[in-house]
């Protein structure tokens, strides 16, 4: 059994251990096994750059942040474009997979890479997909891993905001990672008890926004956080065609959106508003105890599924148990926060605005 293993797309916690799922089931699994890791991601498939991995390369990463294989973004929409020396980047990953006679593909990726993992799958590679990405934004599982892990950091970082909000008097925004999809912002709000979440989900109005700290001001909470996802969009903005949304934001003057909403709030209630932007240190450090969990039983059905040669699929954690799910079924797909969600009515029933 000759295995081929690659982490690609943004790095999120939890890389490591599901690698370490993978192969301590396989050498488990197999007498006869060759694994072999492609380094930074499809970019190592299609270069051919990689290396055979060890029992001893699976042991110790339990608990360590990022990719021991690298990882890095190979856009879909151009992986049907030739490279930069006119190399057919499709017709070079395949090569590289026969050329190592490989019986097997196992991808750990995000939405972006698992489009990539289906176009192989769909091409007669067997691949087995692992999910992977802080947004949690995956069609067909109800969690990945890196989420809670990213979580805890943004939650740290609105626990620590708490206190010098408080102090101050002012009011803070908190920036979380999701352009797309504000799971993130909306489960690090709930945590972090924001008094405003902003999503992409639901398009805010900045009046709405201004009342609830103005209301939170009257009734003697001086201070207001406001989590903010990266994509959070106004209501306005809503309203513009994709195109001219993206000439906005190619021409403001802010370097994200918190900053924009800042400025507004400022100018409408006179109340000094501070931001404050995790960033990548979300994505960073050692997974959480669930992550690894959740990590290592998605690495060992990974394993599971390759012994019973059941290609094509993702591993996926549905209502708690974990499964596979046709790659073909759940690739380009992403899961977005309902606004009519449970979740979203309860944190409305605790007081937290939405600014809708
Ligand atoms: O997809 C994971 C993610 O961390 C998003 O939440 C974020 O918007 C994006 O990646 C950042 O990408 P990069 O690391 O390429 O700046």
């Amino acid at each position: 059994m000759r295995v081929g293993m690659l982490t690609s797309g943004g790095d999120c916690q939890a890389l490591n251990a599901t690698m370490r799922g993978v192969g301590k089931a396989l050498f488990n699994l197999f007498d006869d096994l060759e694994i072999y890791g492609f380094e930074s991601g499809y970019h190592g498939l299609i270069y051919s750059e990689y290396h055979k991995m060890e029992r001893s390369d699976f042991s110790g990463i339990l608990n360590i942040g990022g990719t021991i294989l690298g990882t890095s973004r190979t856009p879909f929409k151009t992986i049907n474009e030739p490279d930069e020396n006119g190399l057919d980047k499709v017709e070079a990953m395949k090569h590289t997979y026969r050329q190592l006679r490989l019986d097997c593909l196992v991808v750990l990726g995000g939405n972006g890479s698992l489009k990539t993992a289906n176009l192989l799958s769909q091409s007669g590679l067997n691949v087995v997909a692992c999910p992977k990405t802080i947004d949690n934004d995956l069609w067909g599982t109800d969690m990945t891993f890196g989420f809670h892990s990213a979580v805890n950091i943004a939650t740290e970082a609105i626990d620590c905001i708490h206190t010098t909000a408080a102090s101050h008097k002012r009011v803070f925004i908190v920036e979380i990672m999701g352009h797309k999809v504000g799971l993130m912002t909306l489960y690090a709000g709930l945590a972090g008890g924001a008094d405003i979440i902003l999503i992409p989900e639901i398009p805010y109005h900045i009046d709405a926004v201004c009342n609830k700290i103005l209301e939170r001001y009257k009734y003697g909470s001086k201070f207001s956080i406001i989590a903010v996802a990266e994509g959070a969009i106004s209501y306005e903005d809503s309203l513009k065609s994709k195109k001219d949304y993206k000439k906005k934001l190619a021409e403001r003057k802010y370097p994200s959106v918190s900053y924009e909403l800042a400025d507004e709030v400022f100018k409408r209630t006179g109340i000094e508003v501070r931001v404050t932007v995790p960033g990548h240190t979300q994505r960073g450090g050692a997974p959480v105890p669930y992550d690894r969990v959740l990590a290592t039983r998605f690495g060992i059905e990974a394993a599971q599924l390759i012994k019973k040669q059941d290609f094509g699929n993702m591993v996926a954690l549905v209502k708690n148990d974990i499964v596979k799910v046709p790659l073909k079924d759940i690739a380009g797909k992403l899961k977005y926060v309902n606004p009519d969600s449970q979740i979203v009515k309860e944190a409305k029933l605790l007081g937290i605005s939405f600014g809708d």
